[in-house]
């Protein structure tokens, strides 16, 4: 029989309610046993709705508590250092929310952390269990791309601003705007695509277009608002440049005036493949080679995988304690995607690519 495992649940709000807690109680053997927030009203209404038996106001309280074996950290991101350092320090394990942290430093802090305590500390990239991402992982470990020497990826939308004067963005709190809200996940997903290639250099712009104007407004978050400050990024392009001649260019917006836009581009010297569901919305995966000299385009049937990304994020993290199978993301590998995004920043500040 398998040992029951107890999950304490740190942040009450929108992807400890959509992702963390769902994924874990979906799963055999596996108990949320505790949820905390410093707003302890949301918490005991989250635990009402989700049945679980210890609130607390304190995240200090669910990692002291002695039957927990791990624990999520969904609070903003500049708070995911401490709180993650301390529950490795009682003999938790981790799943971390992206991005790691708001700093390279405390990032490397945490990573030291977790090798102190032999403990897993896992990131939520839920990016990489999408079907059509491991369908095309595998496609280009397989080799039928060939050499891959070019990767573009967007994550573009319409209006997506989480709140004026919310955590996200405050840059105290946030760490930064879009960039460390989506940006984390297209480079991580870029990144783990190509089996992390060594980067020579990183190209970046960032800029606040919308945010400023009080435009693009979005949906996500708990603590909504609409009046407060805007002090980040809501626009970001990149090029990194690899040791192997690759190159790997991203968009992403919280806001601006153009379609909603998740786009994967992927192009080798014998062959390439597009996810462009937003315009191909009967077949999102496209494979592009040559068969005899004739230009062939495949359409590739995409694994149905079950549950939604945020569960199979939640089991991979289990099996990883058992075990099993591997984390979803490991906090080396959030750690090398936050000095990327810092040397976006940098570029961006400076107006000049940084070698790394
Ligand atoms: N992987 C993903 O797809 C995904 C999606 C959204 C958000 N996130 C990440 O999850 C984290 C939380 O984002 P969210 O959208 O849930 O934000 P949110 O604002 O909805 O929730 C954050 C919660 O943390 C609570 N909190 C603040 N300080 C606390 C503390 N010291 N102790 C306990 N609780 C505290 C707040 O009261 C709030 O309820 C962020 O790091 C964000 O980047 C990840």
């Amino acid at each position: 029989m398998t040992k029951p495992l107890h999950i304490g649940i740190i942040g009450a709000g929108a992807i400890a309610q959509f992702g963390h807690i769902p994924g874990f109680q979906k799963l055999a053997d596996v108990h949320v046993t505790a949820l905390c927030d410093t707003n302890i009203e949301r918490a005991r209404e989250v635990a009402a709705k989700f049945n679980i038996p210890n609130v607390y106001e304190d995240y200090r309280e669910v990692i002291a508590h002695p039957t927990i074996d791990a624990v999520t950290v969904g609070v903003p991101n500049a708070l995911h250092a401490t709180v993650t350092q301390e529950a490795l320090a009682t003999g938790k394990h981790v799943m971390c929310e992206k991005p790691l942290a708001t700093t390279v430093a405390d990032g490397q802090a945490m990573v030291t952390a977790a090798e102190q305590a032999n403990r897993i500390l896992a990131l939520n990239m839920h990016q990489r269990v999408r079907g059509d991402a491991q369908l095309l992982r595998k496609t280009i470990s397989d080799g039928a791309l060939g050499q891959v020497h070019y990767m573009h990826i967007r994550m573009m939308r319409r209006n997506g601003i989480p709140g004026f004067g919310s955590w996200f963005t405050r840059r105290e709190l946030s760490g930064g705007g879009v960039l460390m809200d989506i940006g984390v996940h297209v480079v991580d997903l870029a990144m783990w695509l190509l089996n992390f290639p060594e980067v020579v250099s990183v190209r970046g712009e960032t800029r606040a277009i919308h945010g400023p104007r009080g435009r693009g407004l979005g949906g996500w978050g708990v603590d909504h608002v609409r009046d407060g400050a805007f002090e980040v990024e809501d626009f970001a392009s990149l090029h990194l440049r690899l040791a192997n001649g690759g190159l790997i260019t991203t968009e992403v917006s919280w806001a601006m005036y153009g379609d909603n836009e998740n786009r994967v581009q992927v192009v080798g010297d014998e062959g390439g493949a597009d996810i462009f569901p937003e315009l191909h919305n009967q077949a999102p995966m496209r494979l592009f080679r040559d068969e005899d000299g004739i230009p062939v385009d495949v359409y590739p049937h995409i694994p149905r995988l079950a549950g939604s990304d945020w569960d199979r994020s939640m089991a991979s993290f289990v099996e990883a304690i058992r075990g099993e199978g591997r984390a979803p993301a490991t906090g080396a590998e959030g750690l090398t995607i936050l000095k990327l995004l810092d040397a976006v920043y940098r570029s961006s500040a400076e107006g000049k690519e940084i070698m790394l």
